[in-house]
């Protein structure tokens, strides 16, 4: 019966359909939903919590509640947002946890679409509410996340899952403010990033070229970053979701040359979908700082100069985090073909780190920066390593 060619196509193209997971269908709807929309498509409408920092600023975490006895708390990465964690539909990594029965939290860092507000600044006319890095994350909106998901739901610490940016914050956290160590049950780190000395490439040239751009950000006075409303940012969403060739100017121009490339895993008709929901926005002082990390060689503070360095550092040099300090679990997931996170910057991180208890280079060697959130399969070549803590950690 399996003679003519045609079936035997067809139950190749079934089989490996299967194989690869492929059951996200066709994504084109939701390409305008925002977190709250996408959720609830996919089976878990979400409770909002608008959350307040020590210093003002309120973000949007939103919950898609579960069963599970230890919250997860999931953080994206550099100017993206939650939707991050749910535009793959069935298949993202939001919505495979919450189908799993886990207590599913999605955070939103200060500045980016749904946490631009503040209680007396105005993102719009106060330059001061852009004054904010990575360190601010780390050190005012996790802790102010993790104590509103313990007081919710009682329990003693939350999992953590972190893409990129998403976990460097869990290490500011864990070395400037020691006590919420043990407030996380464990930090699986997609794509860690804590030095960005090794990075090639075009982002390693943009690194190089550190001191210009910081002139040139300082001196135009960057204070928003392409957000929704930033010129840049609006030219991005329209450039880069027109079908076709916007896959080839951004993809192709863009994303690729900084994140490794993989067409295969970020396909062209999906690729609309990303356009629209990124870059969801964040502060020119965030991408400043990430640019001293990679040029200096060093895991530190922002650096404001050295006379203002020595009033709020007292010293002339900003300090280094303390990765000895970072003494909550953490796993790690490493990617050969990731252009941000490199093998040997990961490499310099795990042996800094008090407690590693994993670490996967993963085995796909096209495996990039986007993959763990965007990925057409990464529930199929990445999920399941996810589970493999999950179920030693946080059994449901
Ligand atoms: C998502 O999965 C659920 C449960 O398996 C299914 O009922 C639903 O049709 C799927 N939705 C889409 C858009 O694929
Ligand atoms: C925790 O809950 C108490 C009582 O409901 C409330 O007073 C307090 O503000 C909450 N703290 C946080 C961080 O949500
Ligand atoms: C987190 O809480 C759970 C349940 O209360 C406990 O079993 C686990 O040991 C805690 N994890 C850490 C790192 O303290
Ligand atoms: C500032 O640094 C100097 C020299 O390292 C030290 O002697 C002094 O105690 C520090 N002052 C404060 C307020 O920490």
């Amino acid at each position: 019966m399996w003679t003519s060619p045609g079936l035997w196509l067809a139950a190749t193209f079934i089989i490996s359909q299967q194989i690869c997971g492929i059951s996200t269908g066709d994504l084109s709807d939701d390409r305008t939903l925002n977190s709250i929309l996408l959720a609830t498509k996919y089976g878990h409408p979400p409770t909002q919590y608008d959350v307040v920092t020590e210093d003002g600023y309120i973000l949007a975490v939103y919950r898609l509640p579960g069963k599970g006895r230890i919250p997860v708390l999931l953080v994206h990465g550099f100017m993206d947002s939650s939707d991050t964690f749910l535009i793959r539909g069935n298949t993202s990594l939001a919505i495979y946890l919450a189908n799993k029965g886990y207590d599913v939290w999605l955070a939103n860092t200060r500045g980016n679409r749904y946490s631009r507000r503040h209680k007396t600044l105005n993102p719009d006319k106060d330059p001061a509410f852009w004054q904010f890095s990575f360190h601010e994350m780390g050190y005012y909106d996790l802790p102010a996340v993790i104590d509103t998901i313990l007081n919710e739901t009682g329990a003693k610490n939350v999992t953590a899952i972190g893409h990129s940016q998403g976990n460097t914050i869990f290490y500011v956290l864990g070395s400037e403010r020691k006590e919420y160590n043990s407030k996380i049950n464990v930090l699986l780190a997609l794509a860690p990033i804590a030095f960005l000395q090794n990075v090639q490439g075009p982002l390693g040239t943009v690194i190089k070229s550190e001191p210009v751009i910081s002139g040139l950000i300082k001196t135009v006075r960057v204070n928003e970053l392409l957000g929704d409303n930033t010129a840049l940012g609006i030219a991005l969403h329209s450039t880069c979701s027109v079908p076709v060739l916007g896959y080839t100017k951004c993809a192709y121009g863009l994303i690729f040359p900084f994140v490794g490339s993989d067409p295969t895993e970020l396909e062209p008709d999906f690729f609309q979908n990303v356009a629209k929901r990124f870059p969801a926005g964040g502060s020119g002082q965030s991408l400043l700082h990430f640019l001293q990390v990679g040029h200096r060689k060093k895991f530190a503070q922002y650096d404001y100069g050295s006379a203002t360095n020595k009033k709020i550092y007292n010293s002339s040099e900003p300090p280094l985090y303390r990765l000895d300090r970072v003494t909550m679990l953490v796993a790690l997931y490493a990617a050969a073909n990731d252009g941000f996170s490199t093998v040997a910057d990961v490499d310099l991180l795990r042996q800094l780190l008090a407690k590693v208890v994993y670490y996967l280079l993963n085995p796909l060697p096209l495996c990039n920066h986007a993959d763990y959130v965007w990925g057409r399969t990464a529930n199929v070549y990445l999920y399941p390593y996810l589970d493999i803590i999950l179920n030693i950690y946080n059994r449901l």
